[in-house]
């Protein structure tokens, strides 16, 4: 194109009105943290990109992640919008091209909204193109002045007069600037405002009073432009995303049986045909096959089903992978690096963690299973305990194929348990068992005749 572009998006403020000890582009909207959008945006549409981060900017280049392709630099003193543009002239080459400003608090913007803007500015001549929404409460953003059509300055809302409150037109903080007609606008902003904040809006009337042409695209979509200022706002703006995601969903053949109580991130793959039930919470890096159903109350976090899944209601499952046609719950608790194979089957109550369940195997009632490997078609009782901890390490259990474990067992690890062997119901196993055997670990039985009203005489004293 001969006119390269810059995106920087302005990522530095305190987020003072979301009282929180956290930056607030690191806060979480459908899975990732808010920055995460504007950083997106960027990558798509190409160019240079310039991250305008805080005093506590690390741990927001630790979420961005330092890649070759963005530049950070700092601004030391919060003193506004066009403070911290400010910072990020050396970085944006001093030179010529396009200047795309973004905000950090911007989540829902489109590629398609910011192709047209920077389509719409290369098109003109003008100094700065803005986008600008018409929306029906205007409160708290800058507002749009115009005169005779034409836009003449931005009015930040505690500088507005009765009459500029009255404007429906506001400022996105979304630019398109010519770089050669930027830095010098940017250099006269004063701080002689309700905040005593360098504004970057201030460019605009700079600008226009320079006798630059300024042009404004108005976007279609004012809900896009919805900037997250509050906690409220984050609220309103994760409803909309969530919206958005199931829709997106349920036009790829996922059936969502309750919209307003199913809670997916952004970042959630599901396949066609899966059926999701009311109160279900997929959340980060969750990839659900096809066809499966997920039940009432179900959460999963970081994981991945195969197809034709099923999880009865109230399954917890974080960083698990279910394999094809495994049937789980209801309310069982799969922890991190829980694997179970294709067809087999985890009842209630069943906890799992770091272990590996073979293909068709079966832990059907109340069992805690860690640090385990369990071979295919293995039957664990109800009961069922790995002891895999003896208050300093974790120890491995191994159940080869076919074994068959009976209930209310307590398997002591470090053990191995041979393929197609069984343990006697009660037992504690605390030595390895060879492939075929039987093992019982548990007081031999006593019976004794009679002994009940033996017993009951010499009670009472005869
Ligand atoms: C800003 C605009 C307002 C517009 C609204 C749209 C100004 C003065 N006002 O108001 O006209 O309608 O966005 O959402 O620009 N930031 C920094 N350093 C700072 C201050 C802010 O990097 O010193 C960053 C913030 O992290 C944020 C963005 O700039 O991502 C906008 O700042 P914010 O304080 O949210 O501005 P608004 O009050 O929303
Ligand atoms: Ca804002």
């Amino acid at each position: 194109m001969g006119d390269e572009l810059t995106t920087v998006v302005l990522a530095a403020g305190e987020g003072k009105r979301m009282r929180s000890r956290r930056p607030k582009v690191l806060h979480r909207l459908g899975g990732r943290p808010l920055i995460a959008y504007p950083v997106n945006l960027a990558r798509r549409l190409g160019g240079r990109l310039v991250l305008v981060v805080g005093r506590d900017g690390e741990e927001v280049r630790r979420a961005v992640g330092e890649t070759a392709d963005v530049h950070f630099v700092e601004q030391k003193e919060r003193l506004g919008t066009g403070h911290a543009l400010a910072q990020a002239r050396s970085a944006c080459g001093n030179g010529s091209g396009t200047i795309l400003v973004l905000p950090g608090d911007t989540p829902l913007l489109s590629e398609a909204a910011l192709r047209r803007l920077v389509d719409a500015h290369r098109a003109g001549n003008a100094a700065v193109t803005l986008l600008t929404a018409v929306v029906d409460d205007p409160s708290g953003y800058g507002r749009i002045v115009r005169e005779g059509g034409r836009v003449t300055a931005i009015v930040e809302d505690g500088d507005a007069s009765p009459p500029q409150k009255q404007i429906r037109e506001i400022g996105t903080s979304v630019y398109c600037f010519d770089a050669r007609r930027l830095w010098g606008a940017l250099d006269q902003v004063r701080a002689d405002n309700d905040q005593g904040e360098y504004y970057l809006t201030d460019v605009v009337g700079i600008l226009q009073r320079q006798g630059q042409p300024v042009e404004a695209v108005v976007t279609d979509d004012p809900v896009e432009c919805l900037g997250i200022n509050d906690r409220r706002q984050l609220a309103q703006v994760a409803a909309l995303l969530r919206s958005r995601t199931l829709d997106r969903l349920m036009a790829d053949g996922v059936t969502i049986l309750d919209p307003t109580t199913t809670y997916v991130d952004d970042t959630v793959t599901v396949g066609p045909d899966t059926v999701l039930a009311p109160g279900v919470v997929l959340e980060g890096a969750t990839v659900i096959g096809a066809e499966c159903a997920i039940g009432f109350g179900c959460h999963l976090s970081d994981s991945r089903l195969g197809a034709r899944v099923t999880l009865r209601p109230y399954c917890v499952l974080s960083e698990a992978t279910v394999e094809d046609e495994a049937t789980l719950g209801p309310f069982c608790h799969l922890r991190p690096l829980s694997h179970v194979g294709a067809r087999a089957k985890i009842g209630n109550f069943v906890e799992l963690k770091k272990s590996r369940i073979g293909r068709g195997s079966k832990v059907p009632h109340l069992s805690y299973v860690g640090d385990a490997t369990v071979g295919e078609d293995v039957n664990i009782g109800a009961g069922t305990i790995t002891c895999n901890y003896d208050g300093v390490a974790k120890h491995e259990t191994r159940i080869g194929p076919g074994a068959f474990i009976g209930t209310n067992s307590s398997l002591v690890a470090p053990l191995t348990i041979g393929a197609g062997a069984y343990v006697g119901a009660g037992s504690t196993i605390t030595k390895d068992v060879p492939p075929g055997a039987l093992a019982v670990a548990r007081g031999k039985q006593v019976t004794k005749a009679g002994w009940a009203a033996r017993h009951k005489q010499k009670a009472r004293g005869k």
